[in-house]
Parts: C-alpha cells; structure tokens; sequence
C-alpha cells in the first residue's frame, strides 16, 4: 500500500474528531501545508556512473547504531489510532530498523514500549521525547522511568513553551483524552498520590540552563527537538546536545515559521558537523528523505504517516510506511549514483528552476 492509500484508509475508520487532531495544525494550517510544499521546490540533480549494487543506507545516531534514516517522530496518543496503539508502533519499528520516539504524551507507559520492541528485535532503539514540566523533579522523575525502561537517548522538545491551537481541535472541542486513555508516563509520578496523573504543562520559562540541566541529569545523548534557527543550533550544541532537530512540530505550534526543510540548510552550516542534524516535517516519499540528506540532514523524522499506518492496520500498516519509505529512499540513492547515504552531497539538490 502507498502512504497515500494508507493515510485514505485511516481516514475512512478514524472517528473524524480523532482524524482532525492528526491531520490538523496551528491557526489557517499554512506551516502544515509548506513543510510538504517545500519539497517541490527542490529537485535532485543525480550523479552518473558511480553507483554500486551493494548500498547501504544506515546512520549511527546518538544510542542507535545502525539505524534506518528514518526515524519515527513522537506523536501523542496511539491508542486513540489503534487498540494495539504504542505496542504495534514499537515492534513495527523495531522489525524495520527504524529508531521510534516515544515521549511524554504516550499513551503507554515507556517500559512497556520498550518491552513490546524487544519482543521484536534484540537491541531496538527507543528514544524517549520529554516536555519539560515547570517543576525539575517531575521532569527528572520522566527522565529516570525513560533510562529504567531502556531508552537509548532523549529528545527534548523545546518548540513548545505554550500548548498550539489547533484550529480543528477548537473547532472540534477536542480537549482532552477520552475516558479510559491516559498519558501514562504521567502516572505516580513524585508530589502526587499513587495512580494520579499529572498534567502535561508546557512552560514558557524554560531556558538553555533548564536544558543544560537535564543533559546533565542523565548519561544518555540529550537531543533538542524544535529548532529553527541557527543560532539556537549553536547554543544547543554547546549546552550539550547531542543532535538537533529540525522542527516546527508538523506545523503544530507556530503558523508563521518557515517550512522546516528551508531552515535545514542554516542549521546544518552551523553545527558544522559536530553533532548530527535530524529534519522532520512533510516527508511523504523517498525522495524527500534523499533531499533532506543532501541538504545536511544525518536522518529524518516522519510522524503523520505513521499515524495513518497504525490507524489503518496497526502494526503492518506502520511496517509498510517505514518500509515504502526506505525502499524508495535505496531506489532514488541508486538512482543519483549513490552507495551511502553521504553520497548525496548539496551540489546535487537545486532549486527548481534554478539550475544552471
Ligand atoms: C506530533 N508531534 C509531537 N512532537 C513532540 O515532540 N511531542 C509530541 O507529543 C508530539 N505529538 C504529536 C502528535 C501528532 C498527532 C502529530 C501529527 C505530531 C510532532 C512530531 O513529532 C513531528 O514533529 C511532526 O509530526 C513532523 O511532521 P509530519 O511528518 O507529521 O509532517
């Protein structure tokens, strides 16, 4: 199935308010809708008579060895999209090679989506996305139950110093999750009485010290998500960071930021190679993830494709969209003349209309 059938698919069995909150962004959906477009803009200018039968497009990324180049991005609430919902996500990634997110707004709990990867492969990679909460022990609380479980790295999400406001949510009255789901990562954590939750809050105090802060509080790779410019880049990676990713949340956050494609080049130029660089955000076809790479990026992040895999047919569906991803991903590297992934180099992406 192509993604594009897949994505119909989860819409024909999602309950329309559920289908909204995935597909959906921030304010009129213009950042949601260039991360996508800002593909089309580029084309490849491919490489003749250097290719080779034997390719291989693995990455070594911080706590993931080997991995596929692309990652599955965190995305709030599977078991909204799918009975099955983190588990499915989980072994599926794990029989892809693929790295999978994890993170505070699961809606089950990080040891048994560790657990649920292992049942499929030896040594998968599980990294755990973390929203800093206001107060430093709940989020040191996340942080341990995140390396107890098993996570190979963490991902700090840091694009989101308030909550969104999603149009079609609002519109929708979706608020909060339905009777019987939970952020379960949430749960018994310190300061709250046994099997409460505590809220996810997002806090528009939080600063480089917070962050250097947790990248000192564990001894697994830190890795900031959400950034645009390429200043911050800078200061991610002397406060620790062990990546970047470049991110506007799929247009989730802020409906005026550039796609985030356009901001890789930057931020690529001002890391300069000292951490890697991961893109997420409108990658929909192998290709794209051909031109992210060229562009800087070490890997890239896909997060609505997943979704709409696991709601059409949970853990084969999210198979079939990591797999499509990196068999296209192989066959548009062979057809550039590629045997690895630093092959594509940035003299071979153009602008469309632009080439000399
Ligand atoms: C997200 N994203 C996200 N990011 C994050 O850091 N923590 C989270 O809990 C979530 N939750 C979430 C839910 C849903 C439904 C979506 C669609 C996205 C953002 C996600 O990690 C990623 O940045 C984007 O989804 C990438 O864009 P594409 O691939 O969806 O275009």
């Amino acid at each position: 199935m192509t993604l594009r059938a897949l994505h119909d698919a989860a819409r024909g069995t999602l309950d329309p308010v559920h289908y909204d909150y995935v597909a959906g962004g921030a304010g009129e959906e213009r950042v949601l809708a260039d991360n996508e477009r800002a593909f089309d803009r580029y084309a490849l200018l491919p490489r003749v008579l250097r290719g080779s039968e034997d390719r291989d497009t693995a990455v070594d990324l911080p706590g993931a060895r080997r991995a596929a180049p692309v990652v599955v991005a965190p995305t709030a609430f599977h078991r909204l999209m799918h009975p099955d919902g983190e588990r499915a996500t989980a072994r599926a990634a794990a029989a892809e090679g693929a790295v999978l997110v994890t993170g505070t707004a699961a809606t089950t709990a990080v040891d048994a989506v560790v657990a649920a990867a292992r049942e499929t492969a030896p040594d998968p990679a599980v990294w755990f996305q973390l929203y800093p909460h206001p107060r430093r022990e709940v989020t040191e609380a996340l942080v341990r139950r995140a390396e107890k479980a098993g996570c190979t790295a963490l991902v700090v999400t840091v694009d989101s110093p308030v909550f969104g406001r999603h149009t079609r949510d609002l519109r929708n009255g979706f608020t909060d999750l339905p009777p019987g789901y939970a952020a379960e990562n949430m749960r018994d954590l310190p300061g709250a009485p046994p099997g409460s939750l505590t809220d996810i809050l997002m806090s528009p105090a939080l600063s480089w010290r917070d962050f250097g802060a947790i990248a000192r509080m564990t001894s697994l790779p830190v890795l900031v998500k959400g950034v645009l410019h390429p200043a911050d880049a800078r200061l991610a990676v002397e406060h620790g960071a062990a990546g970047v990713i470049v991110s506007n949340h799929g247009g989730r956050q802020c409906d005026a930021v550039p796609a985030a494609l356009d901001c890789l080049p930057a931020v690529a130029r001002a890391v300069a190679g000292r951490v890697p660089v991961l893109l997420d955000g409108g990658v929909r076809r192998g290709s794209d993830v051909a031109v992210a790479l060229a562009l800087g990026a070490a890997a890239v992040g896909v997060g609505r494709p997943v979704v709409w895999g696991l709601a059409a047919e949970g853990e084969a569906g999210v198979r079939a969209v990591l797999a499509t991803l990196r068999e296209e991903y192989d066959h548009t590297l062979a057809l550039c003349g590629g045997r690895r992934n630093t092959d594509l180099t940035k003299d071979m992406v153009v602008r469309k209309g632009e080439t000399w």
